[in-house]
């Protein structure tokens, strides 16, 4: 037995007391997560994209059937973010910045450092480990996001009455990698999984709080853009494990990119999570197992067990050079095994961190890295970009830049 097998064993117990049929408490997530499969297909036999998307000059949090979309699907793409002129210039330069560096000689050194994604069976995909490019730093600190962001902190619920859980209009940034991948690459996809916790999701507490409403058969009443407990969940140590909280991850596209083009694949059901939770209490998963979820790794969905989950997988729709897409942190994702398109499929991580306590924490950490143009804290300390040319330095920021990164008080 490991460390966590004990914990899985006892939490498994408590998670099971809480129903009063966690057999038939499955079943009811099961036919619902069945229900919204039904709509996702109907959808694409119309060759229809279920994923909400708006126009950057039409956001607004007034438009309430928006946001009830959003809320339901867990995602969405905000398209023409920037102007694609701007767009290809920024690939240029990073793509000048990685050849520059000799990005591709370090990588070969460096590559065991990083072990987040290697029980996934696509194993490693096309990602880069840099983080200061002058690229990242312009759309990360561009008041483009910036409004894209405060929309889609918004839609949360973070404000209870004693406590308000993030403040949705000040950002900070969570500095993430890139994806740039070649056309005809087969060897890098990524297997469906999510973010921000796999074991710790059943046993550490504030989760346990998240999802108490999932597992004491009142799943309808459970809501996944309810924030609190968000910002108090700890999560086990790892290389490339976020222990941060995300509102949204998500990416801005640097090139066109759509299906079979090696891009995401998202299960567009906000409340999918509860079917992942559920399945691991049934009596034919081993006592001390989580579905193959394993400790400081992403959290696994496989075949084996959530088939019908799965069936929900779609490749997101055509993006075009500046639209951007985000997702839940709850939400499934993959990227696509083969890439059978024309041209490099690139983007740029930028996820949504807004301001609390526990997201302060990590960017001050995360702005020491920053200065000395290593690798952020939560991510495998590759440090390739310490001596690189060009490097984002801290007078490359702007005053939103520095507030962002920590490196100036918000007011
Ligand atoms: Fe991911």
């Amino acid at each position: 037995m490991n460390n966590f097998d004990t914990e899985i064993i006892k939490s498994k117990k408590i998670l099971r007391s809480k129903s009063k049929d966690y057999k038939k408490n499955f079943e009811k997530i099961s036919d619902f997560i069945k229900s919204e499969v039904n709509e996702i297909k109907k959808f694409q036999e119309k060759n229809l994209s279920i994923i909400p998307e708006i126009n950057f000059n039409d956001l607004s949090n007034d438009n309430e059937k928006n946001i009830n979309q959003i809320k339901k699907r867990g995602c969405l793409i905000v398209r023409n973010v920037f102007k694609k002129d701007q767009i290809i210039k920024w690939n240029q330069d990073l793509e000048n910045y990685i050849e520059s560096n000799h990005y591709y000689q370090d990588q070969i050194k460096k590559s065991h450092l990083d072990n987040y994604f290697s029980e996934l069976k696509s194993g490693k995909p096309q990602i880069f480990g840099l983080y200061w490019s002058k690229t990242q730093t312009e759309i990360r600190q561009s008041n483009e996001l910036d409004k894209v962001k405060k929309f889609i902190n918004n839609i949360w619920n973070y404000k209870f009455d004693n406590y308000q859980v993030f403040d949705p209009n000040k950002e900070l940034i969570y500095a993430d990698r890139v994806r740039r991948r070649q056309p005809g690459d087969s060897t890098l996809g990524l297997s469906p999984h999510c973010d921000a916790g796999s074991i710790e999701r059943w046993i550490e507490k504030n989760y346990q709080k998240i999802y108490e409403k999932i597992f004491a058969d009142e799943f309808e009443k459970y809501d996944p853009f309810n924030a609190m407990y968000r910002d108090k969940t700890d999560l086990i140590k790892s290389p490339a494990v976020s222990n941060t909280f995300r509102t949204f991850q998500g990416w801005t596209a640097l090139t066109e990119q759509g299906p079979n083009d090696g891009t995401l694949q998202l299960i567009p059901i906000a409340k999918g999570m509860a079917y992942v939770l559920t399945r691991a209490l049934l009596d034919d998963v081993p006592e001390h197992e989580l579905c193959d979820s394993k400790s400081g790794r992403a959290l696994a969905v496989n075949q084996k067990y959530h088939s019908s989950l799965l069936e929900g997988l779609v490749s997101i729709p055509k993006m075009n050079p500046g639209d951007t897409i985000w997702w839940h942190p709850d939400v499934i994702h993959a990227v696509e095994d083969v890439h059978t398109g024309n041209n490099y499929s690139n983007v740029v991580y930028v996820g949504s961190m807004p301001y609390c306590e526990k997201n302060l924490s990590y960017a001050k950490k995360q702005a020491e890295k920053f200065l000395k143009g290593e690798s952020p804290s939560d991510f495998a300390p590759e440090d390739y970009e310490i001596n690189y040319k060009n490097r984002t330095l801290v007078n490359d920021l702007s005053d939103l830049g520095k507030k962002q990164m920590a490196l100036k008080d918000w007011l």
